[in-house]
């Protein structure tokens, strides 16, 4: 099979980091005979939206849904307001191809360092519902006057959302041989949507007796993140306690520089995409200092996504060799190196594996 890869580099470090990527994937195609793709370039960003006043084509998801996968910068840059990137290039991908899944791996790399007081093990994913749940568009403003002022806005809980993304958490837990699923709830004081967030995670629960399961309160887990993470294997939340959750993970594992993630449509009917945390750092674009370790290690989640965990393995363990070794760093973790010189030393890691 030739993986068929929709590459959207977007604006500012986009770019720049997708290059590193781009690198490292030559390089595994290279090494391996039994691994092969090809690539497509979309140039849909500040610059296509400048042009033509829209940040993709009218057919513009019609023309990535033949693709195996997306591989995304980021995207963003002042001359368009923020929500312009988001709401027409970047929500539209994640809601039209039902990617109802975020995964954010939280894991301390070797050789990078964490803010926190213990220096123990940090080695969990967050699960995050991606579709609906908290972030929903029902509601509004349901009294008008001075001072008398209300809004309302309505969470969306299914059944059947909720059943797929605790059932694609049981799942991953069951396929990577954890332990534990942690339930984040606030079902004592949302008592609608939570409670049946709850109860549908429970009859999931039910179905993988080989996988402990428990529920704690999402400002309870705020705690453990920072106190105790090495208790945690596999977070699963809604969609706003994952958002608060995934950016206090990443901040206690590195920082913005290193963060992956995953919005996945776990049937393969449609493509997922895999895009680093961090947005387009106008601050340090065109510096040649972007870490492009999260963009190179989002890359490896979409190999994993391929079923090669082996080469998602690979590219793991040279990033930490490169991070390890402490010579060729970026400036955010504490080096001097430049984003191409950390991509080729990763690339020079890989070719020894
Ligand atoms: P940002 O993530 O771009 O930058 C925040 C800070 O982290 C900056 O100081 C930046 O220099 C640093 N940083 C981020 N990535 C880095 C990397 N790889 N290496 C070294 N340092 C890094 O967030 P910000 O400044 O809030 O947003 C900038 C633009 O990006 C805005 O237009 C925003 O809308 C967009 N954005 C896009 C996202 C996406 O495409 N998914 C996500 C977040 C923001
Ligand atoms: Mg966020």
């Amino acid at each position: 099979k030739v993986y068929k890869i929709a590459v959207l580099p977007g604006d500012g470090i986009g770019p720049e980091v997708m290059n590193e990527a781009l690198k490292v994937l030559k390089t595994l195609s290279d090494m391996d005979s039994t691994f092969d793709y090809e690539i497509t370039e979309f140039n849909w960003n500040t610059d296509y939206y400048m042009e033509h006043g829209l940040m993709m084509p009218e057919n513009g998801l019609k023309q990535l849904k033949s693709f195996d996968s997306i591989l995304f910068g980021a995207a963003g840059d002042s001359r368009v307001s923020e929500h312009i990137p988001i709401w027409e290039l970047i929500m539209p991908i994640r809601k039209n191809f039902q990617q109802y899944i975020n995964f954010r791996p939280i894991k301390l790399l070797r050789g990078l360092e964490t803010p926190l007081q213990q220096k123990e093990d940090i080695d969990f994913v967050i699960i995050r519902e991606n579709a609906e749940g908290e972030y929903s568009t029902s509601g509004g403003k349901m009294y008008q006057g001075e001072s008398r002022e209300l809004a309302v806005q309505n969470t969306i809980m299914t059944r059947e959302g909720i059943s797929k993304v605790a059932t694609y958490a049981f799942q991953y837990a069951r396929d990577h041989k954890l332990r534990k699923v942690t339930n984040a709830t606030k079902s004592n004081a949302i008592i609608h949507t939570m409670t049946l967030w709850d109860s549908v995670v429970e009859e999931v629960a039910n179905d993988f007796k080989e996988i402990s399961y428990e529920k704690y309160y999402v400002d309870a887990i705020a705690a453990l993140f920072v106190e105790r993470p090495k208790d945690l294997q596999l977070v699963l939340a809604s969609n706003l306690f994952g958002d608060i959750l995934s950016d206090l993970g990443s901040a206690i594992a590195g920082g913005l520089g290193v963060a992956p993630s995953a919005n996945i449509n776990p049937n393969g009917e449609y493509p997922s995409m895999f895009e680093p945390v961090h947005g387009s750092a106008p601050d340090i674009a065109g510096k040649g200092i972007a870490n492009p370790v999260a963009q190179i290690w989002s890359l490896a989640l979409m190999l994993q996504n391929f079923g090669r965990s082996d080469l998602h393995d690979k590219v793991l363990f040279s990033i930490e060799d490169v991070l390890e070794e402490k010579r060729t760093l970026t400036p955010d973790i504490g080096g001097k190196a430049t984003t191409e010189q950390v991509g080729d030393a990763i690339v020079r890691k890989l070719q020894k594996r």
